[in-house]
């Protein structure tokens, strides 16, 4: 049988085990799918020995995005443009890196939240590994604009340069949260300030009747963010589909069938 895991660092609360038991089954395919908790200093002997066993691929999760990146012979261009790795592909070509982080919420947006990205305005909140991860998956969606807020603007302008040339020029740009300008259709948490149950510091302003406002972040509570943006009339969506999303793309990577994930996201919904 095809053997996939997770690796990371705590690894016990991983929900992905459960998730793609559940997509093999729905699309009837033969896999083992495990979590494997690798030392902190030793995340690279960890992949080399489950490909010794038989392994077809794995996903990554904190503290390995960056090292898996490293690890990785080749990089699909979303992983590149990323600079992270959630999934790898282990095969005769060696070891592939992909990143279905940003494919994932763009996915939950479109097909779970059915809103519109092409035309409007939308705000990331955010500038480290996650909003990274976001942003080329949304340029490709086409908004009118795409504003990167975050704490550090430096780290926030860099990200508009290293997109200029990938769909950034005219669309992209950055400020810190006490200059956005405007309300905006969409607006993403990917700061991780919920881990603290913290709150950027945004002005209501940003949200109009009906924004769409997803944390990346997820739990049995709607984290402070969210329960901000929905005192401000925004519809309020957490992180889990974008987790469940994130595995249908990496599913897609392996074994060629995307999973539906309605009836899947409802379940992973009830057992938080
Ligand atoms: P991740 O991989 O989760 O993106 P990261 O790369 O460390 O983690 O990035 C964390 C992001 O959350 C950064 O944008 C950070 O802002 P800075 O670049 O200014 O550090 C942001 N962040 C963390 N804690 C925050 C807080 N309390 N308020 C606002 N932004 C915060």
């Amino acid at each position: 049988m095809d053997r996939y895991c997770v690796f990371g660092n705590p690894i016990a609360h991983s929900k992905s085990p459960d998730i793609h038991a559940a997509f093999a089954v729905q699309t009837g395919q033969q896999l083992e799918y495990t979590k494997r908790l690798a030392p902190v200093d030793g995340f690279a002997a960890a992949v080399q020995a489950f490909i010794a066993e038989g392994g077809k691929g794995a996903n990554v999760t904190v503290p390995f995005k960056l090292e898996a990146h490293k690890l990785a012979g080749a990089l699909t261009i979303r992983a590149q443009a990323a600079g992270a790795v959630n999934t790898l592909l282990f095969d005769e070509h060696g070891i592939t890196g992909d990143n279905t982080d940003g494919a994932g919420l763009v996915a939950d947006i479109l097909v779970n939240a059915g809103a519109a990205i092409a035309g409007r305005r939308v705000l990331l909140l955010g500038a480290g590994g996650a909003a990274r991860g976001a942003v080329l998956p949304l340029l490709e969606q086409r908004p009118r604009e795409l504003v990167i807020a975050n704490r550090t603007v430096a780290t926030a302008d860099a990200l508009v340069r290293q997109f200029a040339a990938l769909g950034g020029e005219g669309v992209l740009s950055a400020c810190g949260f006490g200059d956005i300008a405007g309300s905006f259709d969409i607006v993403v948490n990917a700061t991780s300030a919920s881990l603290q149950a913290e709150l950027p510091p945004i002005a209501p302003s940003v949200f109009h009747p009906g924004t769409l406002a997803l944390d990346m972040m997820y739990g049995k509570e709607p984290t402070v963010f969210l329960t901000f943006a929905a005192s401000h009339g925004a519809v309020p969506r957490d992180g889990l589909g974008m987790l469940v999303e994130q595995a249908a793309e990496a599913f897609l990577g392996w074994r060629g069938v995307r999973p539906q994930t309605a009836a899947i996201l409802e379940t992973m919904r009830q057992t938080l």
